[in-house]
Parts: structure tokens; sequence; C-alpha cells
């Protein structure tokens, strides 16, 4: 595991977009479909990513970034939200993201939390994944609880894209974007902890001291269930990119040897 360690959560969106826009130019993605090579970008939601996505969006206007040859799949969308309610995933992403760069709708992928096959949907997610050649770099957020996507405590570690019910504390969390936590939809069709495990890199952002006890337990604590980024400590390539209010309930011990690795790999 890598910890970046940045002061404040501006900090942190522009070391992740920076990052981001380095690795799809590195990539080098060419356009179509495999055997040819996009980007495949996976994508959270959120209020963590938003100053990501502007940052992304500025990258791109001055021309330091193409999304034509990119791929992206979100992590996650509530049940029974139609792509153009407010609160909606699709809604947020074209909101953030899509309507301000040069990506093709048809590289755009969202589960779609209205589908009358709500199963189906969720395996035929799992074969565009495969099929899109696996997850390049899944970016993601964390909740509060230490859920990835929305993964909440107790799932399983080896989970796929599935339909999953929310916790009250995580609805409660979300109740900020609707009028009231009884309109936060029960459910949500959410990519598994194995689907996230299985991107060739992660990079979990995080900001603001109520994101402090998730983060230690996904740094420090043990992998398990019950806070399911922990399972990151397993994966070979994951960066977890922090403000200083995150790291809070960090150990001192913890926090210094990050820094020390840092300077070094510079
Ligand atoms: C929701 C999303 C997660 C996200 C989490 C934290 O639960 N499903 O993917 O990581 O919120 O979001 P925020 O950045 O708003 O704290």
């Amino acid at each position: 595991m890598r910890l970046i360690m940045r002061q404040s959560e501006k900090d942190v969106a522009v070391w992740t977009a920076n990052y981001i826009v380095q690795r799809i130019s590195f990539f080098s993605p060419v356009p179509g479909e495999p055997p040819s090579k996009p980007f495949v970008l996976g994508l959270p939601t959120g209020s963590t990513p938003i100053e990501i996505y502007q940052a992304l969006v500025g990258r791109h206007n001055a021309g330091l970034v193409s999304f034509e040859n990119v791929t992206t799949f979100n992590m996650d969308e509530y049940v029974g939200l139609a792509p153009d309610h407010p609160q909606s995933y699709h809604k947020f992403m074209d909101d953030h993201l899509f309507s301000h760069v040069n990506i093709a709708k048809e590289h755009i992928h969202i589960l779609d939390g209205c589908a009358d096959n709500l199963k189906a949907e969720c395996a035929a997610y799992e074969e565009a994944i495969k099929k899109a050649g696996g997850i390049e770099l899944f970016l993601g957020g964390i909740g509060e609880d230490g859920h990835i996507a929305f993964n909440e405590p107790g799932s399983s570690l080896t989970s796929r894209t599935r339909v999953v019910a929310l916790t009250r504390e995580t609805r409660e969390v979300n109740a900020r974007f609707f009028s009231r936590v009884d309109e936060v939809p029960k459910q949500a069709l959410s990519v598994g902890v194995g689907t996230v495990m299985d991107a060739r890199e992660v990079v979990i952002v995080a900001a603001g001291k109520r994101k402090a006890r998730a983060i230690a337990a996904c740094v420090e604590g043990p992998v398990t269930q019950m806070c399911t980024a922990s399972c990151l400590q397993m994966h070979p390539n994951v960066t977890v990119v922090c403000d200083e209010a995150a790291i809070a309930e960090l150990k001192y011990g913890t926090v210094q040897y990050y820094l020390e690795a840092e300077k070094r790999c510079k």
C-alpha cells in the first residue's frame, strides 16, 4: 500500500487528478474495443470526487488529457432512481464530468438501478468489464463505516456486482443530498469487493475528520468484512490519498513510515 498525505481536500484532488492524467497519458490508449487498448477507468460518486472531477475537466480544457479512448465503469447506483433523477449517480456523473469532457456515450457504463431484472443487470456489468479488458485503475471513495462502493459492513470480501441493502448509517449520511432520510433508497446496485480487487490498480481518496476512523481501519486494522476497504491491504497496487484530517486516527509511527516512504520514492 502507498499512502499519500496532503494538507487539504483541495490538495488531495489536485494530486489525484494529476495522477490520473499521468496514468492515462503513459498508458497511451488507442481507440476501439480490445484487442486495441482503451484506458478502463472505474469511477466513484460522493462529495470527495467532485473537486477531482473539476480538476480533470480543467486539465481536459487545457489540452492536457483526452477521454476519447477512455472507457468508464461507475461503482454503483441507487435502485429505483431513474437516470434523470437529480440524485441518481447517472446525473451526478453527467453534471460533474461526462458532459464536460470528450468521452463517447458508448464508452460510459453505469449500472441501471431501474432495470427490470436487477440480477441480470449486475451479471451483464461484470461481463462488460471483462469484455473491456478489466479495469486498469479503480478510483474510489470510502464511507464513514469503511465501505468501498456500496459494500457495506458484512459484505463478502469476494463479492461481485449485485443488489445491496444500504445500512441506516449510510442512508443517514447520504440524506444530505435528499430532503429527508426516508427518500434515500434502501437498496443499490454495487460492484463487489472482488470486482474492485480485480482492478490492476486502486486509488482511494478520503478527506475530512469524519473519514479518520475508516482510514485507520482500512490502513491499520485487520482485514475484515466489517470494513470492506481493509481488503485493499491484500491488493498489490493500491494508493490511499488523504488530507490531514482523514489521517487523524492513524498511529504516529504509521504516518512517519509512509511520509518517509514517499520521500524515498521521489
Ligand atoms: C457513497 C458512495 C461511495 C462513496 C461514499 C463516500 O456511499 N456509494 O462510493 O465512497 O459515498 O462519499 P463522500 O465522498 O461523499 O464522503
